[in-house]
């Protein structure tokens, strides 16, 4: 077996916060001009930023890793707590500096919170020339221009059909090996804490076709995974007779109807060497087929993230969940019972929403305790303008107490990770390679079906390739192991 260096392969936990951002990498074709895109959020607005890219770059722009050289500086916004808007403010801040030295420089504001607060963004932040929500993408070459005119520009357009299924995204971020696929905008749920529904509009679902096409695309390019994403993936619906007119490849046969299980068995179908994976499931919605769907196929990876968000049927209530505690359960139950009892489970959680009492905090504790989430993601309660709880229920437990349920629950999870890391010592999993470990050049990293990080010594052994790994050791974030067989 062999002993590693703890201090150089151990990741960072991964736990309390998904804030994290993103930029545009640096990519000359010749045009003119350079974009430099800095995204917030979700996987959803990342996947946003490289339509955007794909339609700039078409239009005249290169992009840019570095602001300081950049013509047009788009920020893609996320409104989903208090504390994101604040973090894109201060950033405003540091550009406007620039922008005293260098006038001509443009600022957009794209995204979620450009849909939020439209016009006004504008007379709150001067330093913004641009403010563009998630479904006006297309008009953006206009806008800039408009710009160009030394006029303001606001397109916060909310569409009910837009899906972008023709424009292929420029890959920003990539790693070569793994992919993220849009498959539906927009949300109709109306979780009551939520402003999703209000910043991306209603919910539509893409072309099966554009996503079987894309997907097909990216594994000729040599990628091995691709995750397809949605708010409510599992409320994913499209028929030929409302969507004639979109369809965009004519020339297959096709199915009049598709629903989620069986786009996921499309996708999975284009080669056994492509794992599909799919985020995020709403437990309402995910359905039996599916569950069965993962388990006919071997491609299709045993990770399921099911957001919680409350352990409590009262709570779950307030925040318009609509299932209780004991239909949650119930779905655990299904997924172990048909994917199997190794199937990772990860959930979103929030702690201190409105009139959420200790007791019921308990419940929250006493869901994971019984479920062993592999994962959480977690947050404390933000009252989001606007929203149905805004409205209708006081925020009314104070922040210490939020953050305290919050550490609570942060703790608890650590020890679920661990735990069940612990349980994959001396297993062989199967193993994508995604490239480098972020701690050392002498050891790759990649993940389980289960979606856990393996990280090994690199031997000679390459991104894109799939290994056979014998777990040896692990933390609470990450598995380490050997490879025993490629
Ligand atoms: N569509 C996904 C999640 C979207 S937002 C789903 O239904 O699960 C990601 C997570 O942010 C949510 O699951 C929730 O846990 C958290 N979140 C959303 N609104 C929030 C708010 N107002 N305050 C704190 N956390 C929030
Ligand atoms: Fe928000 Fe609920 Fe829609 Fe998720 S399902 S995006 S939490 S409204
Ligand atoms: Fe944020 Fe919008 Fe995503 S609010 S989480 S960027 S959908």
């Amino acid at each position: 077996m062999i002993k590693f260096n703890w201090d150089t392969v151990k990741e960072e936990q991964n736990v309390g916060s998904r804030e994290t951002m993103q930029v545009t990498r640096e990519e000359a074709t010749g045009n003119d001009r350079k974009l430099y895109i800095e995204s917030y959020g979700c996987q959803m607005n990342f996947s946003d930023s490289e339509i955007v890219s794909s339609i700039m770059k078409k239009d005249g722009f290169d992009t840019t890793a570095q602001f300081e050289s950049a013509d047009v500086i788009f920020i893609n916004t996320c409104s989903i707590r208090e504390k994101a808007e604040q973090t894109i403010r201060k950033r405003l801040k540091q550009f406007n500096g620039i922008k005293k030295e260098k006038p001509e420089l443009m600022v957009g504001i794209l995204g979620c919170m450009a849909e939020r607060l439209k016009n006004k963004l504008l007379d709150e932040e001067k330093i913004v020339d641009l403010v563009v929500g998630p479904d006006a993408y297309r008009d953006l070459p206009n806008l800039v221009r408009k710009v160009d005119d030394g006029q303001k520009a606001v397109n916060t357009f909310l569409s009910r059909e837009e899906t972008y299924a023709d424009i292929s995204p420029v890959r920003l971020n990539s790693n070569g090996v793994t992919a993220f696929i849009s498959i539906m905008r927009g949300c109709d749920n109306m979780c009551s804490f939520c402003v999703v529904p209000f910043t991306r509009g209603r919910e539509r679902s893409r072309d099966p076709y554009s996503i079987v096409n894309e997907a097909r695309n990216l594994f000729e390019r040599g990628y091995r995974e691709v995750t397809l994403l949605g708010q409510n993936v599992d409320s994913y619906k499209w028929s030929e007779a409302e969507n004639n007119k979109s369809r965009l490849d004519r020339s297959q046969e096709i199915d009049a109807y598709v629903d989620f299980a069986q786009l996921l068995e499309m996708v999975a179908n284009i080669d056994s060497e492509l794992r599909v994976r799919f985020s995020t499931s709403h437990p309402k919605d995910i359905t039996d087929e599916v569950l069965n769907t993962m388990a006919r196929y071997e491609n299709i990876c045993n990770y399921i993230h099911l957001p919680a968000q409350s352990g409590n049927t009262r709570v779950l209530d307030l925040m318009n969940r609509t299932y209780t505690r004991e239909w949650y359960l119930d779905k655990i139950a299904s997924i172990r019972r048909i994917v199997g009892a190794d199937c990772g489970i990860s959930s979103d959680w929030i702690t201190g929403f409105c009139s959420e009492t200790e007791d019921e905090h308990n419940d929250t504790l006493s869901l994971m305790e019984s479920v062993k989430f592999d994962f959480s993601y977690m947050f404390a309660y933000s009252e989001r303008p606007g929203t149905p709880a805004s409205k209708k229920f006081k925020d009314d437990v104070p922040l210490e107490i939020k953050k305290r349920r919050l550490q609570e629950i942060i703790d608890l999870q650590s020890r679920h990770s661990m735990e069940r890391n612990t349980e994959d010592i001396n297993k062989v999993h199967k193993v994508l390679i995604e490239g480098y470990s972020k701690r050392s050049k002498e050891h790759l990293q990649g993940r389980t079906s289960t979606n856990k990080v393996v990280v090994f010594l690199a031997g000679d052994y390459h991104k894109g390739q799939y290994v056979h790994v014998k777990i040896n050791e692990c933390t609470s974030a990450t598995l380490l192991g050997e490879v025993v067989k490629s």
